[in-house]
């Protein structure tokens, strides 16, 4: 089994509330009205999946579908400075994809799934292009693929906030866009809500393991911080 390592938000009082950050094995859905910080998180997490294991990263690479169009590589070397890592190679070990649809999407995860399994077991890899649809099934039936890849899995969803505060989905129904493939990894959600100025809160709102609790940060040029 994978071990798992939690992935450092970029701000101390967020990590906390995470038990250590975002974890890999399991699906962290984030939502959060416009201008939450959804966008921004997930630039700091790209930068930070690629810090060393004793400084709250996990040594990988960062795998970001767009659906909105609003990647920044910019902002990565803004962020890459400031953790004093060299922005040409951060830039290199982030693979991007813009989605245009829901289907699209789809396909570009399915994708991502094949290049995991081709790098967890390259032979079985070999021996599953040769049939197709194997390959497919393959995919699909591993049953808790971000546990088994060892990858942590961030999806983010636009809500609309109500006077009363709860919040309304503005697209579907939050559903994990990976189907079938990350159907029985387990799932934190996350709500992002706009404080005073740049400020930002965070609360988890459901978890296997996490308390209910809420954690502020700030949104800056250099991504999440304290
Ligand atoms: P949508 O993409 O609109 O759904 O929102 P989102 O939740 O993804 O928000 P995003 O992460 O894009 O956060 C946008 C907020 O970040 C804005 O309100 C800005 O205030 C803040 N922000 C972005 N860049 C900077 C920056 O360079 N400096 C500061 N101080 N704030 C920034």
């Amino acid at each position: 089994r994978l071990e798992i390592i939690q992935i450092t938000s970029g701000a101390r009082e967020l990590d906390k509330i995470l038990e250590g950050g975002i974890e890999t094995g399991s699906i962290t859905e984030i939502y959060g009205e416009f201008r939450s910080g959804k966008t921004q998180l997930c630039h700091t997490l790209c930068v930070t999946c690629q810090l060393p294991l004793d400084q709250g990263g996990g040594e990988g690479k960062a795998l970001y579908i767009d659906a909105e169009g609003t990647f920044r590589p910019q902002r990565l070397l803004q962020i890459a400075e400031r953790f004093g890592l060299n922005g040409a190679d951060v830039l290199e070990n982030v693979a991007y994809a813009r989605a245009y649809n829901t289907d699209h999407q789809s396909r570009l995860l399915l994708e991502a799934a094949s290049m995991m399994v081709c790098s967890y077991d390259s032979r079985q890899c070999y021996s599953s292009l040769q049939n197709r649809f194997f390959w497919k099934r393959r995919i699909v039936s591993e049953a808790n693929a971000s546990g088994k890849f060892g990858v942590a899995v961030v999806i983010t969803n636009q809500v609309v906030a109500q006077v009363d505060g709860s919040a309304v989905f503005a697209g579907p129904q939050i559903k994990p866009i990976g189907g079938n493939i990350m159907a029985h990894a387990s799932t934190t959600r996350l709500a992002l809500r706009k404080g005073r100025g740049e400020e930002r809160i965070c609360k988890v709102i459901s978890s296997p393991c996490l308390a209910e609790a809420e954690a502020r940060f700030q949104i800056s040029s250099e991504g999440v911080t304290d």
